[in-house]
């Protein structure tokens, strides 16, 4: 896999870049612009070696516009929004007129069924439309489409500068070799989580179980959950872990009770209850833990974050920012919840992943196909 940035010159090529513009947007306005800001780089080394970027990108599954990201991207940037059908035979004479210096992004991708059909047709229709290719879109690698693993088959292709810095933080942590090892696990979409618990339980040293996962375990262990987000029918596989001595279940969590928030331990949960977030007395011990680790892998907040319980996610956050430890972070929520965090204590040693299902998919599986199709 090649990086674009070793080609001396992309003096007026138009050079495909896919990137994951697939952010949250709520009345018109960007929520989390990391995936945005983070493919800056690359355009930036295209535009400085002469190229035109012509982004490709996706909103959601449906006929979502990118014009929000689009005018987002204004503020940077020269850009050419281009809604026209990209199957048109007069799309190319569009992009022609594009001046110097400027940057070109399509309308939603999958606005076109043959992309996520992976069409064939499709993909050398795309790539017409450039002469070269770069894939700088870590967070859909996951995925079979056109654009991701079909059309750099015919272009020259080159992995971006994002791209790379995920590879290379995530394939450490397969590499591991420095421990303590501590992986914190939490969120929900349990079958999702699966292979990484999996692959995790014999590498790590701690794992700690929090969020709506820590509800299933809790169940699964015996104790009462009341009214809490459960998932059912993972008895087989988590049976075996209650026996993992590298298990952190939470020794207290926090429930909702009677309009108020109480801190309770395991066994205290009443069936009236909805558990909200892990309590205080396991966040000082999985604190204890990250300040002892040499790497921390983290995927899911610890609470029900949307309703507004983040406190113990973000303690988390600040003990991997005072600890030596390296931290990773699996992105999609947990990076949305601690990226303010981080910012503001400006450390450099810790990763947020662009990705979601693609970090999962990545480190359960050591690659993805949008990697291995420019290879
Ligand atoms: C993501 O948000 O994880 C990526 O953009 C992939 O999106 P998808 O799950 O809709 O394919």
């Amino acid at each position: 896999m090649k990086s674009i940035t070793v080609l001396p010159s992309l003096k007026g090529a138009r050079v495909l870049v896919r990137v994951d513009y697939n952010v949250p947007i709520a009345g018109g306005r960007i929520r989390d612009t990391r995936r945005i800001t983070t493919s800056f780089d690359t355009i930036n080394v295209i535009l400085k070696k002469g190229g035109t970027p012509i982004l490709i990108a996706h909103l959601g599954d449906s006929m979502a516009s990118l014009r929000p990201v689009a005018t987002f991207l204004s503020k940077t940037y020269k850009i050419v929004f281009v809604t026209h059908d990209v199957t048109d035979s007069h799309i190319a004479s569009i992009i022609d007129q594009v001046p110097k210096g400027t940057i070109v992004l399509l309308e939603n991708i999958r606005r076109y069924p043959q992309e996520g059909k992976n069409g064939i047709a499709f993909a050398k229709t795309l790539a017409k439309l450039g002469s070269y290719y770069v894939n700088d879109a870590f967070s859909v690698c996951h995925r079979k489409h056109a654009s991701v693993v079909s059309v750099p088959k015919y272009l020259p292709s080159f992995a971006g500068v994002q791209l790379q810095k995920e590879i290379t933080a995530l394939s450490s942590v397969l590499n591991n070799k420095k421990h303590p090892f501590v992986f914190i696990l939490g969120g929900a979409k349990f079958d999702t989580k699966i292979p990484l618990l999996k692959r995790f339980s014999t590498m790590a040293d701690n794992i700690v179980i929090a969020g709506a996962i820590m509800n299933t375990f809790y169940k699964e262990a015996g104790f009462v959950i009341g009214k809490s987000v459960t998932e059912e029918g993972f008895s087989k596989q988590i049976k075996p872990l209650l026996n993992n001595p590298a298990i952190l279940l939470p020794v207290d969590c926090l429930v909702t009770r009677k309009g108020k928030t109480v801190a309770v331990t395991a066994d205290e949960v009443e069936q009236q209850d909805v558990i909200v977030d892990i309590g205080p007395q396991s966040v000082a011990l999985i604190k204890e833990k990250i300040m002892k680790a040499k790497l921390v892998v983290w995927n899911g907040p610890t609470g029900w974050y949307e309703k507004g319980f983040v406190k113990a996610t973000t303690d988390l956050a600040k003990a991997c920012i005072a600890s030596k430890a390296h931290t990773i972070i699996g992105g999609g929520d947990t990076g949305a919840v601690i990226e303010k965090i981080i910012k503001e204590s400006d450390t450099k040693k810790i990763f947020v992943s662009t990705g979601g299902g693609a970090t999962l998919d990545y480190l359960a599986n050591g690659t993805l196909p949008g990697i291995t199709a420019l290879k």
